[in-house]
């Protein structure tokens, strides 16, 4: 390489890391989940009491084990591995659904999850007014949602429905509402788990163009479940691969779907 070569190179490297921000927005320090099996229901509520009889107590899984990484602002990453491989279970305590069994894990800004996306809706409250409470659960402001119920109702594109309960709703409906929540709140953190499996054909157009705008936005840390890597090499930067709960590889998305493909 000649002194000029090297000098491009090296503005190069500089130009891109002022362009990645050092903040660190996500940090998972030795965290592991652990799952108990139990062969029944009744099994499962002695287990609250740590009552491990045997025959009742099956075994234990850990969905996540001893993961460490960082993930700084505006990065993009896929989640990599296969079925069973504790891709969702990460990412569901990124959100909080769940929490580490041990291990710490802290997260620093917004978070707008693209998972379980026709979960946690009241049945009877029609789509409307699950929009308040969503938003009432996740602390806004009634003008703040009111601000954006137009461009969700808009989104969702549910008609008349928009006013009905939700017990009336297809399960690609809750899920067109869901989404449409989701990315309308301006997230900090999108977190996008196989939502892109719901929904119509037109409709999934739709939310691929909606998290293709997100991700434009280079403030957003975006975290990202897909078994194809021609889907994470278009919407990743970096990729981690998981097996068993333990972080296999991380680093670029080209090496890490290399990697994925050539393992798995
Ligand atoms: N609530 C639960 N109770 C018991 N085991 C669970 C629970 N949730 C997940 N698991 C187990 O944890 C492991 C990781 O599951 P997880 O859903 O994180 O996998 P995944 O990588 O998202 O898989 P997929 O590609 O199928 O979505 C699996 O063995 C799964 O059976
Ligand atoms: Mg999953």
């Amino acid at each position: 390489m000649s002194s000029d070569e090297a000098a491009a190179l090296s503005d190069a490297r500089n130009a891109h890391k002022t362009s990645v921000s050092e903040e660190v927005v996500i940090r998972f320090d030795d965290v592991t989940k652990t799952y108990n099996l139990y062969k029944n229901d009744r099994g499962r509520f002695l287990g609250i009491f740590n009552y491990k009889k045997k025959g009742i107590f099956l075994g234990s899984v850990d969905a996540s084990s001893h993961l460490s990484f960082e993930i700084k602002k505006g990065e993009a990453v896929a989640f990599l591995g296969r079925n069973g491989a504790g891709k969702s279970t990460a990412l569901k305590m990124i959100t909080g659904v769940t929490h580490p069994t041990s291990g710490k894990i802290e997260v620093n800004g917004r978070v707008s999850a693209l998972l379980e996306l026709s979960a946690g809706f009241d049945k009877q409250l029609t789509g409307r007014e699950n929009l308040y409470l969503r938003g009432q659960i996740l602390g806004m402001k009634k003008s703040q949602i009111q601000a954006i119920e137009d461009e969700v109702v808009d989104f969702a594109e549910l008609g008349l429905y928009i006013d009905q309960p939700m017990r009336t709703y297809s399960s690609g409906m809750k899920a067109r509402l869901g989404f449409a929540f989701a990315v309308a709140i301006d997230p900090e953190i999108l977190v996008v788990d196989e939502a892109l499996s719901v929904g119509d054909r037109s409709f999934k157009e739709k939310c691929i163009a909606r998290i293709r705008e997100i991700m434009m936005d280079e403030n957003v840390t975006v975290l990202f479940v897909t078994h194809s890597s021609t889907t994470a090499q278009e919407f990743c930067s970096r990729g981690i691969v998981l097996d068993s709960g333990v972080k296999m590889f991380d680093g670029t998305i080209e090496d890490a779907t290399a990697y994925y493909e050539k393992n798995y």
